[in-house]
């Protein structure tokens, strides 16, 4: 009968071990997950611009390939530096900046093309950012990422390569007047790097 006692104590205290145990571990769950939301509040800004990064190369390449490309091919409709006034259609990168200067209206973040090959000037790679970035691009095929200070407004910056995704991307620039006078000796091909698309994204 004793041992009987003994046993039920020793369980009964075994239980309370586990009851507190218990209470301990999901105090510890709920203060955890109380704090988690602002630990993860707000996206790393390397992701973001990964993320933009994306649909503008995304929305670059689906135009090149599926609407230059192939109106141009099948003799529909060229493109055309002045193609509001010869109603032919704008090019790649005309329709680029386009989007760029409308999204970048509320000033959340701007992006712009650059290349060490530029056939359009105000395109050259022109601050010490774009001029190591671009060369990094080049050299590696990789983003080149850093924090920028700008009149001393804080920015994540980075640089991707834009790449000839295209023939229409090969055949316009090699064959382009401007090109072929300033960098004679310059081909591209399918797939090569042809310059960046730089984006900035103000921190504040
Ligand atoms: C039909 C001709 C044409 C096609 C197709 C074309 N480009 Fe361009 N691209 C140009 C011209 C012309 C410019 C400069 C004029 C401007 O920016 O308004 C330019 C600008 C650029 C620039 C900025 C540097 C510069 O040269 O001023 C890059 C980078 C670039 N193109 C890469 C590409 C890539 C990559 C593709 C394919 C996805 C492509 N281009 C398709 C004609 C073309």
């Amino acid at each position: 009968m004793n041992s009987i006692n003994t046993n039920w104590r020793q369980l009964g205290s075994k239980f309370i071990v586990l009851i507190v145990l218990a209470v301990a571990v999901l105090f510890a769950i709920v203060s955890c997950s109380g704090k988690a939301p602002s630990k993860t509040q707000g996206i790393a800004p390397e992701v973001v611009v990964d993320y933009l990064h994306k649909i503008i190369e995304a929305e670059r390449s689906v135009y090149t390939e599926h609407v230059v490309n192939r109106l141009g091919e099948s003799g529909v409709m060229k493109t055309s530096e002045n193609w509001k006034n010869e109603k032919n259609l704008p090019l790649p990168a005309q329709m680029l900046r386009m989007a760029a200067e409308e999204s970048s209206q509320d000033g959340a973040f701007t992006y712009r093309l650059i290349s060490p090959w530029n056939i359009n000037d105000e395109q050259s790679p022109k601050t010490e950012f774009e001029k190591k970035g671009m060369e990094n691009v080049i050299k590696t095929g990789e983003p080149f990422k850093e924090l920028q200070t700008i009149n001393g407004n804080q920015y994540f910056s980075a640089i991707y390569p834009d790449k000839a995704v295209s023939i229409a991307c090969v055949k316009c620039h090699n064959n382009h007047p401007v090109h072929k006078k300033r960098y004679p000796n310059k081909f591209f091909s399918i797939g090569d790097v042809m310059g960046g698309i730089e984006l900035n994204l103000p921190l504040k």
